[in-house]
């Protein structure tokens, strides 16, 4: 494993990072069992990752506090999040301490390295920081986090708005982002002034469902040529991303997702979410190996960097935030 520095929060973590949200939720999503969603945060903790992402809303976090029970707690970084909005409106503060606390409790911890506000979209940004900030920062003051981030909601937020404003407004340690092949608008949007400003940088969404599934993504890029936003050259009846296989590219499009997310510029630590061992030690190779060939990277780059944002998916299970 490769360890880094996450931003000016100062703590030392691995560069991979397990989620425990999306599809998977540790394989509970999936119709996986409790011992399996252990014995993969067993898994990545053997192969060295020492971050492990959760949230109120993933409804795994006793899970996620039993797996890491055994392990001395200074030696982890545990994130999570609890949302300040459901479907008809926001939340109020005394509601976001309470998922705040029953982090606390479910996964077995006095304090959080970094809490973060989940899934905030622009139109909920002055409220979180307006009336949930004092509230939580008063929760810091008694020492139940260390660090403030927040997640976007990708789907809903596709330039990096309300992150860029708590960048630069300056109340955020750490941001979690959305970041892939086929979304690259953080480049320009938010990356420079996350690391003018040493906020540290979560990446989410680096592989998600559309480069998992090569019929998936054909769907996607034909949805988005019949809803105008992309040429219809981009209609295709193969993987027009299949150029990125070959001897010395990548051996996979999962491998390419988690290499081209990883040596992005800005980019602290990729998480990935699985409820599959193998698929686990497969991810930390993945984020292990090196940039993608410069002449495989620039073709992304020329192909997809202008694309809108594809494959913002969310599981057909999921809440508001269930993400
Ligand atoms: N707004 C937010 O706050 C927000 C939103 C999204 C995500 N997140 C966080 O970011 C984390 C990562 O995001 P993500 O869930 O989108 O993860 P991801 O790593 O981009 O995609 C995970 C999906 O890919 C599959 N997969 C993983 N490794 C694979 C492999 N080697 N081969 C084939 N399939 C593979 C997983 O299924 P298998 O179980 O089969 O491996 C799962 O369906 C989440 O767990 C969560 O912690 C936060």
């Amino acid at each position: 494993m490769r360890y880094t520095t996450l931003g000016r929060t100062g703590l030392r973590v691995s560069v991979a990072g397990l989620g425990t949200g999306g599809y998977s939720r540790l394989g509970l999503g999936t119709g996986k069992t409790e011992a399996n969603a252990i014995a993969v945060v067993r898994e990545a903790h053997a192969q060295g990752i020492t971050l492990f992402d959760t949230g109120t809303n993933y409804m795994n976090e006793a899970v996620l506090g039993r797996a890491l029970q055994p392990i001395p707690r200074d030696s982890i970084v545990i994130t999570t999040k609890t949302p300040i909005h459901k479907a008809d409106g926001t939340l109020t503060p005394e509601r976001v301490i309470a998922g705040l606390d029953a982090s606390l409790r479910d996964l077995r911890t006095d304090y959080l390295d970094v809490f973060m506000l989940h899934g905030v979209p622009p139109a909920h940004y002055q409220y979180a920081h307006d009336v949930i900030l004092p509230t939580v920062l008063r929760e810091k003051d008694k020492g139940k986090f260390r660090h403030l981030g927040i997640s976007e909601t990708a789907p809903g937020d596709l330039q990096h708005e309300m992150l860029r404003r708590a960048t630069l407004e300056g109340w955020i340690d750490v941001a979690m982002v959305s970041f892939h092949m086929m979304h690259q608008s953080a480049r320009d949007k938010l990356f420079p002034h996350t690391m003018a400003q040493k906020v540290g940088t979560m990446l989410m969404y680096a592989v998600r469902g559309i480069f998992t599934s090569p019929d998936r993504l054909l769907t996607e890029l034909r949805a988005a040529v019949a809803a105008g936003q992309i040429p219809v050259s981009w209609y295709t009846d193969t993987n027009p991303l299949n150029f990125l296989l070959h001897p010395g590219g990548a051996e996979t499009l999962v491998d390419a997702a988690y290499r081209f997310a990883r040596h992005e510029p800005g980019v602290d630590i990729v998480l990935f979410g699985t409820g599959n061992t193998a698929h686990v030690r497969d991810n930390i190779s993945s984020l292990l190996g090196p940039p993608l060939p410069a002449a495989d990277h620039a073709e992304l780059i020329r192909l997809c960097a202008s694309l809108p944002g594809l494959g913002l998916d969310r599981p057909a299970h999921a809440t508001p935030a269930i993400r």
